[in-house]
């Protein structure tokens, strides 16, 4: 089939986002992919404040969409249609989001594309290497932990996944407990080096449970245990003490995530792929530890482990265009009864 450039508009956590993709299912290029994160809003606050999230993709969507199209050196003439994230996310993003693409495709005429936020992720590996269907995901962010068989453009199978906190919420929350700074993943990650990730025997919760669910609040209750122990014993904490919980954290979510993922790789394998592929995404992929452990459970199943570029594993729209393509293919475009909402599963 022809070749198909889409606009991708992002819009559902902290990230005011815009891309312009091109090509077919499974062959694709990002031309330009703009991301106007929020950090510095949010940061006095410790955390994404809703209204000033939706305020800032309000005043920063329409820049986001002028750049990422300046940049792919096309106007919106040479667009054949829109994508937009239309869910899960913050209700004020995500309405922004949908109201500039509605607002787009009602003066040009271009036929719209609601796109599920999970499914961008998910379909990561189709823009980054062109990765047959069916592979295995692991969407591991602040906000996200499961684990897909992605079947097809929008068909996606769930194996399992946090029944409570996601994973790099929970290198948050220890990075704060701990003194560290924001976002606490890379915080953590580095004073883990400094570290001996034997020294605290964490819970490795649910690991005896059959299936691909996964928990971490505990493991997140058992750090400020173990931090207020030495509190109480030496009057403070030490920086060996805090390199030590980081790097025991650390090892345990790894462990956690890399027990699931070969009970998944068991599932998935017995599809009989033709060429079994592990995928990550999201941004506590970005962690070499995790990463370590997850290469190395692929391999011992003799399947190939593959991690997009970081800067399509974190919020982007070239992901939401790239789903856009996938997802013409097979289904016909929204129209204005498309609704934005915060809930939304696959
Ligand atoms: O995918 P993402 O950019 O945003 C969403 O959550 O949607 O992921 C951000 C999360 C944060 O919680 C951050 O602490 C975590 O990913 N993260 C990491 C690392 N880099 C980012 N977690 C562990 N190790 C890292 N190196
Ligand atoms: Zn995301």
């Amino acid at each position: 089939s022809r070749a198909k450039t889409l606009l991708g508009i992002e819009s559902s956590c902290d990230d005011t986002a815009a891309a312009v993709v091109r090509g077919v299912p499974g062959e694709m290029t990002a031309l330009s992919s703009v991301v106007y994160a929020q950090t510095d809003l949010h940061a006095a606050f410790g955390g994404v404040v809703p209204e000033i999230a939706a305020r800032a993709h309000a005043e920063r969507l329409d820049v986001s969409i002028v750049a990422a199209l300046e940049q792919a050196g096309i106007g919106l003439d040479g667009i054949d249609a829109i994508a937009v994230t239309c869910g899960p996310g913050l209700i004020g993003g995500v309405v922004s989001g949908v109201m500039m693409a509605k607002g787009l495709s009602a003066a040009t005429g271009l036929p719209m594309y609601g796109v599920n936020h999970l499914a961008g992720h998910a379909l990561t590996p189709r823009l980054s290497d062109g990765v047959a269907f069916p592979y295995l995901m692991l969407l591991v962010s602040g906000g996200h932990c499961q684990f897909l068989i992605v079947h097809g453009p929008d068909r996606f199978e769930r194996l399992g996944g946090t029944i409570d906190d996601a994973p790099g919420e929970a290198f948050d929350k220890v990075a704060r407990l701990l003194g560290l700074g924001q976002p606490g993943g890379p915080a953590i990650e580095t004073i883990s080096h400094e570290g001996d990730p034997a020294r605290f025997a964490f819970p490795r919760p649910l690991a005896n449970k059959p299936g691909c669910d996964l928990s971490f609040s505990g493991l997140k209750t058992a750090v400020l245990r173990a931090r207020d122990d030495l509190v109480d014993a030496q009057d403070g904490l030490h920086e060996q003490d805090q390199a030590d919980l980081a790097a025991s954290f650390q090892a345990a979510v790894r462990d956690s995530l890399v027990g699931k993922s070969a009970r998944a790789l068991e599932r998935y394998l017995s599809l009989t792929p033709d060429t079994p592929t592990f995928c990550v995404a999201g941004g506590v992929a970005a962690n070499m530890t995790i990463r370590g452990g997850l290469e190395t459970i692929s391999g011992e199943f003799g399947v190939r482990f593959l991690a997009p570029p970081l800067a399509l594993c974190t919020d982007n729209a070239a992901m939401i265009a790239a789903a856009g393509i996938e997802q013409m293919a097979v289904r016909a475009p929204d129209d204005m009864s498309l609704s934005a909402r915060p809930r939304m599963p696959l």
